[in-house]
């Protein structure tokens, strides 16, 4: 118990901000009038870039972004070159490999990479990621620890011992994820300060849609992304009668989640025993609401305010059309959508009705939360 205590304290204690940046690329084969490859920048969460090879487009979608392209023309050119020639010629030769490998020879086939970093701001630790997806579905990753490839199923092992033998590779992954990306995060990090650095905390508030319904702990405008958010019963979190929703994007770049707990076998002179809690990373301040019945907004009822529906989000738009039009991708993402929730651990959250406060976005839009701590 002592052990738990004091760990929830450094870990509270030592809660840093994590940055983190991500390079999805998604290559496919066999379709026609489908760009061959479409890579995404995503810098802790939000879209910084995006590059698309058959319309030949390498777009920023942060102000930040195309003041380091007019900056800085080394890297405009770099990135140009890895948009254009490199990525597409890697991923060319992967697929033509996987194919032979796995002994298909036509029909579509879609290869996805998640490359990237997460870098902690105060200890200065770098993790990084070097994964693939073949059509749809989780198959090989690099390990930095043994610096190996690792088959995440049984028909990539050809693929992994072949790949293990290409030490140049290797040494060049390895450098991507522990140099190059991270002093590519720290450079996005220091362009972009004014947004990327900032610190806004949510407005909470207590959402029921009917008298027997769980209550939800809703924030909205809080960044970044790395928050949590939890129910208390007598000052300690509980897990049992929780469900925790995803983070979710707002139009404005702000985030937003809500996590519900079922009151039903609660009598309603426990409920004051209960509060929410939300946690910026490396914020001090808490921000806790106690579960006051007064303070519940509501559908029903005469004393209940109303819950009108938010605006339906405009980022869907931009995002819709440039990134996942298309329809290969959206299949071809699904990979990862699976891979992130599994890897959040928690059920995704059943559809709501017309009272939903939440923004359903694209799915890529929106993250799983994972703790500061348990990552
Ligand atoms: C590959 O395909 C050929 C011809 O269809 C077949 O004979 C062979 O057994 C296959 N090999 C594997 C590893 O599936
Ligand atoms: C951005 O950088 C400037 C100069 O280094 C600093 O003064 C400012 O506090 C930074 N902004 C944020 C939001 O961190
Ligand atoms: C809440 O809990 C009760 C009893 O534990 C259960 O019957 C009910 O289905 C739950 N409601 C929801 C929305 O999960």
């Amino acid at each position: 118990m002592k052990t738990l205590f004091l760990l929830l304290l450094f870990c509270h204690v030592s809660s840093a901000v994590k940055h983190t940046l991500k390079f999805f690329i998604t290559a496919s084969s066999g379709v026609p009038k489908i760009p061959e490859l479409v890579i995404t920048a995503e810098v802790d969460g939000s879209l910084a870039g995006y590059c698309d090879t058959n319309k030949k487009i390498l777009e920023p979608k942060q102000d930040w972004m195309k003041k380091i392209f007019e900056d800085d023309p080394q890297y405009f050119e770099w990135a140009t070159q890895q948009c254009f020639e490199r990525m597409p010629n890697i991923f060319k030769v992967m697929i033509h490999n996987l194919k032979q490998h796995l002994n298909q020879s036509g029909g579509v086939h879609i290869l996805q990479g998640l490359l990237g970093c997460e870098w902690d701001d105060k200890t200065g630790e770098v993790n990084g990621f070097n994964q693939y997806g073949y059509n749809g579905e989780d198959f090989i990753s690099f390990d930095l620890k043994t610096l190996t490839w690792i088959a995440l199923k049984p028909q990539a092992v050809t693929t992994k011992l072949m790949w293990d033998t290409d030490k140049a590779r290797i040494k060049y992954n390895e450098k991507l994820v522990t140099e190059i990306f991270p002093e590519l995060l720290k450079k996005y990090l220091d362009y972009g300060n004014s947004s990327l650095q900032r610190k806004e905390l949510p407005s909470v508030s207590l959402l029921q849609k009917t008298s027997s319904s769980p209550v939800s702990c809703h924030a909205t405008g809080f960044y970044p992304d790395s928050a949590t958010l939890i129910w208390r019963k007598d000052g300690e979190e509980i897990h049992e009668d929780v469900d925790h929703g995803e983070i979710l994007l707002n139009h404005d770049g702000s985030f937003q989640m809500s996590v519900d707990l079922n009151l039903s076998s609660v009598t309603p002179e426990d409920w004051r025993r209960y509060d929410c809690v939300f946690q910026l990373s490396g914020e001090k301040n808490d921000i806790v609401t106690k579960l006051d019945k007064s303070e519940i907004r509501t559908n029903w009822g005469k004393t209940g305010m109303r819950i009108d529906k938010e605006e339906p989000s405009n980022i869907t738009i931009p995002i819709t059309a440039t990134v996942v039009v298309l329809a290969v991708v959206l299949i071809a993402v699904i990979g990862f959508i699976v891979y992130k929730k599994k890897k959040a651990n928690r059920p995704p959250r059943p559809p709501e009705n017309s009272t939903e406060l939440s923004e359903k976005l694209n799915p890529e839009t929106s993250r799983a939360n994972t703790p500061p701590c348990t990552q």
